[in-house]
């Protein structure tokens, strides 16, 4: 099993989108194990952002991650980062596939909605930034079994 970090951005919460979002990654199966509303300080946004420091775009990111609140998640499951990746669709609005989340309810580059790790190591990085030890719960949903085939010892 895998966890991947997930940011509902600022235009998400302001737009009243993080229900419908969330309902999502639910239904696809990906497992909530930790979820919290914030503000972004820079210092936290300048290190999440670090890969990006020097490009065009690094100044404005910064400031709409930092303008309003974000809610952060944690999601659990078998190849959960880049089951995400592909729900979200393109960086760019304009360009997401229909079907995708930043396909769906938006149309600019910059006010993306979402963000998702891109790798395990960026994964277990940004969870270690926006989580503390003891604010993801380990719990065994109800219905696993019929999620995942698990008839092998191993998800399917
Ligand atoms: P994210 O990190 O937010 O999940 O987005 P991503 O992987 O799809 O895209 P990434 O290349 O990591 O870029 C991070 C965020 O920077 C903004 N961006 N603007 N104007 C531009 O050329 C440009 N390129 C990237 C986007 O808000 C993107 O989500
Ligand atoms: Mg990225």
């Amino acid at each position: 099993m895998e966890r991947t970090l997930i940011i509902f951005k600022p235009d998400a919460v302001q737009r009243g989108l993080c229900g419908r979002i969330l309902s999502r990654f639910e239904q696809k199966g990906l497992q909530v194990v930790g979820l919290k509303l914030m503000q972004i300080h820079r210092a936290l946004a300048e290190k999440h952002y670090e890969s990006h420091k020097g490009k065009g775009f690094y100044d404005g990111l910064l400031n709409f991650m930092t303008s309003s609140p974000v809610v952060v998640l944690a999601l659990e499951g078998k190849d959960a980062i880049a089951i995400a990746r592909k729900m979200m669709g393109a960086t760019f609005g304009s360009k997401a596939e229909p079907g995708t989340i930043r396909g769906d309810f938006g149309v600019s580059n910059s006010f993306n909605l979402i963000h998702g790790s891109d790798s395990p190591e960026a994964a277990t990085r940004e969870l270690g930034l926006f989580f503390k030890e003891g604010e993801l719960v380990d719990w065994k949903p109800a219905n696993q079994g019929w999620v995942y085939d698990l008839s092998k010892g191993q998800p399917e």
